[in-house]
């Protein structure tokens, strides 16, 4: 079993579709007021280099909700890095806490935490992907599939720049056999080493995928997904740019209609009202970005549970035997 969820092309289908079967699992049982305490003595550690707040309040309330305990790491907050080297922090998390979660910006940041790590770590977010977000939306989708649709028979069109997030539904929805394009300026399009990994993925899956600034490729969309024109952390642009560069790729009514009857939005916010999405599609009905970001929480349950499933409890004899040990100690050298 791998210990890390740091990226989803290191996860077979099956494994994918646990972890979504899971996750929509655990949602049933809450829903329906059990709260299973699987969580139950365990701490998470988070560690932010960016500001979150689907991320991190998400972990957080998934922790607490099954009986667990999450640390804020924020910004500048621990020696990550800075007087400590990333590897000498990954060994002392792993004395401190049960499973650690990273948004960093770089992705070599939390493929490096988890090497030095021996407790699950999970990315909550680098320069090159978003794997919670993948999870949560795939949520989101297998809620709202089309009447008489299966997963395999979906388009999900991403418009604009291949943001991480883009990358990410890239990712997922050709390993599980989906069919997706990016709708986005050439200027800003999935890499050649974006497609290699899709072009597997599809070979595997039987799924398909398309880069293009061709507007028809928009047309039977059951989904249709937008990000941020910002750019990658200090490659932001400045408003001007982006709007110039952008413009034809605004998610508005007009864009809505070339997708199939019944066509969703999807956004994994925060999002810019006015540039990529226009308030009338993201108020709407079809608009599922709100129940998107309700599935954060969601993936966060799955993805605690199944990574930390692999370490073991104790027997009901073991912690018997231990309580016995430490009251005597209590009693005959503390009197207590
Ligand atoms: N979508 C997402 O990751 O949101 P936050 O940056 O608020 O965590």
């Amino acid at each position: 079993m791998i210990k890390d969820f740091i990226d989803t092309n290191q996860f077979t289908k099956q494994e994918l579709l646990d972890i979504i079967e899971l996750s929509l699992a655990i949602k049933k049982a809450i829903k329906s007021g059990y709260y299973p305490p699987l969580m139950k003595n365990k701490t998470l550690g988070m560690i932010f280099q960016q500001s979150s707040t689907r991320t991190r309040v998400s972990f957080e309330t998934a922790m607490s909700q099954m009986g667990g305990h999450a640390q804020y790491l924020g910004p500048g907050m621990i020696q990550l890095g800075g007087h400590e080297t990333i590897g000498d922090t990954g060994k002392v998390l792993s004395k401190l806490v049960d499973i650690v979660m990273a948004r960093v910006i770089t992705h070599s940041t939390v493929e490096e935490l988890a090497e030095a790590c021996t407790i699950p770590v999970i990315n909550g977010m680098s320069d090159y992907n978003h794997p919670t977000q993948e999870i949560g939306d795939l949520c989101t989708i297998v809620e709202n599939l089309p009447q008489g649709k299966r997963l395999e028979d979906c388009k999900v069109v991403f418009v604009g720049d291949a943001t991480q997030v883009c990358a990410s539904l890239a990712f997922i929805t050709t390993k599980l056999g989906m069919h997706f394009v990016q709708y986005g300026p050439k200027t800003h399009q999935l890499s050649e080493q974006h497609k290699a990994i899709l072009e597997a993925n599809c070979k595997l899956s039987g799924g398909s995928y398309e880069v293009t600034d061709d507007r028809n490729s928009v047309k039977g969309a059951d989904f249709i997904y937008t990000d941020v024109w910002y750019g990658l952390y200090e490659n932001e642009m400045p408003k001007e740019e982006r709007v110039r560069v952008f413009h034809d790729y605004q998610v508005n009514r007009e864009l809505m209609q070339l997708g199939n009857i019944g066509c969703k939005f999807l956004h994994c916010l925060p999002a810019t009202r006015g540039e990529e999405v226009t308030d009338e599609v993201a108020d709407s009905d079809s608009s599922l970005c709100w129940e998107q970001a309700g599935n954060r929480l969601t993936a966060m349950r799955g993805l605690l549970v199944y990574f930390t499933r692999c370490c073991k409890g104790h027997s009901e004899l073991q912690i018997a035997a231990a309580k016995e040990e430490l009251d005597r100690f209590l009693c005959c050298r503390l009197g207590k």
